[in-house]
């Protein structure tokens, strides 16, 4: 069976979420923030989950694009996304800074769920179509759709890091969850060392013999390499320009007063760091290196996974020291942290990127980190520093900031001194040569390029 679209996406996540008001709402995290611009510009249908259980509604048009739900049970929800998807890969593939979970129901319901989308994803795609099955929820995607449909050109991108072979290899079923990957034509990662990690286990797991960038399997070539997605700046820049936004942002310093302002903006999660984060600002205050009369940490946190175990963790865990540091440091109508536990829209989110004088980005591992690219796209001022955690992908783009390692907080503390004390002068040197690189790295560059190599529709 074959269907009427020459260009399908396949992620877990459509771009919009179900609301309570039965409306919908944009979807959390950066798959969909770099995916949607994507699929608005070329048209083609979007395969995935409406973000709530049961019956998958009837496909329906959004701003443009055309959304394909897949349905999943209650249970499913349980097994597929919270267990197998993020409790035990999620962990896994990023350095296992948590402990991963495994249960054998979880990876059936994986498997189940993983042939539901393949199947919808064969039902709507054209004869000879380019499909683009998106992240860790869908590892298994690319093999089943093939089996069914060899006429497809099938690229596979995975948004968070890909481990290292020995963590790799502590997947049950891991063997199953490689030939799954595949089945791609091309499977694209976030940085060349994640590239070459899935070639060489595909050595030592397979016994295949991979080449520098493919390797042969099943009578085919895959491709494998990087291409670090980013953001669409010009959307971002729109908003920064936005006399209003602008408006909001000079409100929101007078607000704090003559503090600066230093700003976390994350989807709450463990692998952010933001307790060391944290961690790092109440020691600086105890030591008296800063001062709550001089400076301020907002730190907006959107609620994520909330029945997820560990997730249930991190927020008491956070919240028990943002109350302590407030406790310690505060004085009435000047508390030494804004904790924000709510989501924002974009305009919103923009004005605080154009407040901060320092962004604090400090995962312990993050794929990208599309924050950290957002806050230099904003900063048409070339104004505002940041700290930026050398375990993120932007990293490697964005060497210009103050590179931290989240893990050592003395290290994390001067990073934040460093950022505050920098002069104008070296602080618009920075962001200029941030923004140089962020404004020629652009989300339809990245869609581009795949899609070029992948030899596709673009
Ligand atoms: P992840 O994909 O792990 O969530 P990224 O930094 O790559 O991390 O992407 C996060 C995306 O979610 C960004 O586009 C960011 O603007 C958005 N985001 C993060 N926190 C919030 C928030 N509190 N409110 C609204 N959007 C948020
Ligand atoms: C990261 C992942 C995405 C995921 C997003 C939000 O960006 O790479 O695949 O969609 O986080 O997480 P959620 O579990 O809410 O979809």
């Amino acid at each position: 069976m074959s269907g009427g679209y020459k260009f399908v996406v396949v992620a877990n996540r459509l771009a919009v979420d179900a609301a309570e008001d039965g409306g919908w709402k944009r979807s959390p995290g950066g798959l969909v923030t770099a995916v949607h611009p994507i699929v608005r510009r070329l048209g083609g249908a979007w395969v995935g989950w409406t973000g709530g259980p049961g019956e998958a509604p009837e496909p329906f048009e959004f701003d443009g694009m055309r959304l394909h739900p897949v349905g999943l049970s209650e249970d499913e929800v349980d097994r597929y996304y919270e267990g197998q998807s993020n409790a035990t890969v999620w962990p896994l593939f990023h350095d296992a800074v948590e402990q991963p979970v495994h249960h054998r129901e979880w990876r059936e319901a994986y498997e189940t769920v993983n042939r539901r989308f393949a199947d919808a994803t064969a039902a709507v795609a054209a004869e000879g179509a380019t499909v683009w099955v998106h992240d860790y929820q869908l590892m298994l995607v690319p093999g089943m759709l093939r089996e069914q449909r060899p006429d497809l050109r099938i690229g596979f991108f995975l948004h968070i890091p890909f481990p290292p072979v020995e963590l790799f290899m502590q997947l049950p079923r891991r063997a199953d969850i490689l030939r799954g990957l595949l089945g791609a034509d091309l499977v694209g990662f976030q940085r060349p060392l994640a590239a070459q990690n899935f070639l060489q286990l595909s050595r030592i797991l397979l016994g295949l013999e991979p080449k520098e960038e493919s390797v042969e399997f099943g009578g085919r070539t895959v491709v494998a390499r990087a291409f670090p997605i980013s953001i669409d700046v010009d959307e971002i820049e729109r908003e920064a320009a936005d006399p209003e936004v602008q408006a909001q942002a000079r409100h929101l310093r007078q607000e704090l007063g003559d503090r600066r302002l230093l700003l976390g903006v994350d989807r709450l999660d463990y692998t952010k760091g933001i307790e060391q984060r944290l961690k790092a600002y109440r020691e600086l205050l105890a030591e008296g290196t800063v001062s709550n009369d001089d400076v301020v940490l907002v730190q907006v946190a959107t609620p994520s996974r909330m029945r997820v175990q560990q997730y249930q963790d991190l927020r008491e865990r956070v919240e028990r020291e943002v109350g302590r540091i407030n406790g310690e440091f505060g004085e009435v109508g000047r508390a030494p942290v804004h904790y924000l536990f709510q989501s924002r829209s974009r305009a919103e989110l923009v004005a605080m990127y154009l407040a901060a004088d320092v962004m604090v980005v400090t995962p312990l591992r993050d794929g990208m980190n599309l924050v950290a690219k957002e806050y230099v796209a904003a900063r048409v001022d070339d104004d505002g520093t940041m700290v930026l955690s050398e375990f993120t992908g932007a990293a490697a783009e964005l060497d210009a900031s103050f590179l931290v390692n989240p893990h050592d907080v003395e290290d994390l503390k001067r990073g934040l001194c460093a950022a505050l004390a920098a002069t104008p002068e070296d602080r618009s040197t920075r962001m200029r040569a941030m923004r140089a690189t962020v404004k020629d790295h652009t989300v339809d560059r990245w869609a581009r390029e795949f899609l070029d190599a992948l030899g596709g529709a673009s």
